[in-house]
């Protein structure tokens, strides 16, 4: 009697956006830390409009809190990483993924669609964004 084993899969067919693993990690880093990131940022940044003084502060909070390399260590294992990769596997599920919006015109299928597109539109943002206000100051 021969023994049935589940076939290996190579890394190209596990990236195939049904990971059961990845997909879930996919969605718990959009909450958190992405989202919860996006929303403190965009609260916190909207001090300038109040007033400069208070964004300045918060500017001030978090440099003279913390040492220089946790708050980098931060930046990198709680914003750079996560993001990096609820992108990239973003770019993976949106790929490999089926539009239907021309066959089905319930709101759920319009949804999935913009999801995706929104996800695509955000990341080139982010990356003209983060180039804009950071790195362009440092070179
Ligand atoms: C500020 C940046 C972003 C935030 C806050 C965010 C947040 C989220 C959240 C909360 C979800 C829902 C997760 C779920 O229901 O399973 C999600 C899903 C998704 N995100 Fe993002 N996201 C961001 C950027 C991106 C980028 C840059 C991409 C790149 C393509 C992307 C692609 C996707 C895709 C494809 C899904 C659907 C996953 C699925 O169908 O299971 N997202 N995102």
């Amino acid at each position: 009697m021969s023994v049935q084993t589940a076939p290996q899969l190579g890394w190209r067919e596990k990236l195939k956006g049904d990971n059961y693993f990845l997909h879930k990690l996919h969605s718990l880093t959009g909450i958190f830390p992405v989202g919860y990131y996006l929303v403190q940022h965009l609260f916190l940044n909207s001090m300038a409009a109040i007033d400069p003084k208070y964004f300045n502060a918060v500017v001030y909070f978090f440099n003279a809190i913390l040492p220089k390399p946790v708050l980098w260590a931060m930046e990198l294992f709680l914003i750079v990483l996560p993001l990096l990769f609820h992108s990239l596997y973003g770019f993976v599920i949106t790929y490999h993924g089926k539009s239907n919006i021309f066959k089905y015109k319930f709101r759920e299928n319009l949804g999935y669609t913009l999801q995706r597109v929104s996800g695509v539109v955000i990341f080139f943002f982010l990356l003209f964004h983060v180039y804009s206000t950071t790195v362009s100051h440092k070179l």
